[in-house]
């Protein structure tokens, strides 16, 4: 796992902004896997500030993605589809029609979410999936012990989750949904390049135990030390619980190797 330490969230937004850049100019139909959250919002910002600029083409890449709320209303603002399409596919000056994201309005939900793995795999398959995490682990909607070998499935937010989101739904938990479709554990791992972003001291203690814990469903985002390519962005405050930040700022600070593999 590339665990690389930047300054504040702005520069993490960059770096990876870079990346996607990077593999646009080599695959320029790529399959980009989108997070949502606070956390991805400086790469999607850096990302189109690239494409205006003419820096890169991304009119011919394809977005999915990560997870979405089961039983909000069609069109809702805070459905996932509707922020993903808001906040990275119409600023990068895409169309509905390069977007893929499983359905959470569908009456047969666990064929909703199987016809999403199929639909990933046919499409080729996800060249870098971008990844948050939440203070208790998730990546995705993964909450802790998520089998580590899981499909795209209904899963049910923890306590913890629902709290960290009510800010979405004008800070009212009551509003937030209950239950979720999330690509799974397995799903997210076959993605060729993982790509997580955690910013601010209060993922410090998820980071830790992601980077530096042992593999455990009780930290989903631990399964990441089993990929090929796995790499870890970290803000200062986020990195400040780990052991080994010292060595990672010797190793990849500066270093970004990882960017065109
Ligand atoms: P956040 O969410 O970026 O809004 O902190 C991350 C997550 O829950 O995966």
């Amino acid at each position: 796992m590339e665990v690389v330490i930047v300054p504040d969230a702005k520069a993490g937004g960059e770096l990876i902004a870079e990346a996607m850049a990077a593999l646009l100019r080599r695959k320029p139909d790529a399959l980009l896997g989108v997070a949502t959250g606070s956390t991805p919002l400086p790469i999607y910002e850096a990302l189109t500030g690239k494409v205006q600029r003419g820096e890169v083409d991304a009119s011919k890449a394809r977005i999915c993605q990560l997870d979405e709320y089961v039983g909000l209303p069609a069109g809702h603002p805070e459905s996932y589809r509707a922020t993903v399409l808001r906040q990275v596919v119409e600023p990068l000056g895409l169309t509905e029609a390069s977007f893929m994201g499983p359905d959470g309005s569908a009456s047969d939900i666990p064929a909703a979410c199987e016809a999403y793995d199929r639909a990933l795999a046919e499409a080729g398959g996800v060249d870098l999936q971008l990844l948050g995490i939440g203070t208790d682990g998730h990546i995705g909607f993964n909450e802790p012990c998520s089998s580590l070998a899981s499909r795209t499935r209904i899963k049910t937010l923890t306590e913890q989750t629902l709290v960290d989101n009510a800010r979405f739904f004008d800070g009212d938990i009551e509003q937030v949904p209950h239950h979720v479709i999330t690509q799974g554990i397995g799903t997210i791992m076959e993605a060729r390049h993982l790509v997580l972003l955690a910013t601010g001291e209060g993922k410090a203690d998820a980071v830790a135990a992601t980077v530096e814990g042992p593999v455990a469903a009780i930290v989903p985002a631990s399964a990441l030390q089993l990929h090929r390519h796995a790499t870890v962005v970290v803000d200062e405050a986020a990195a400040s619980k780990l052991k080994l930040a010292d060595y990672f700022r010797h190793t990849y600070a500066n270093k970004p190797t990882w960017q065109g593999l």
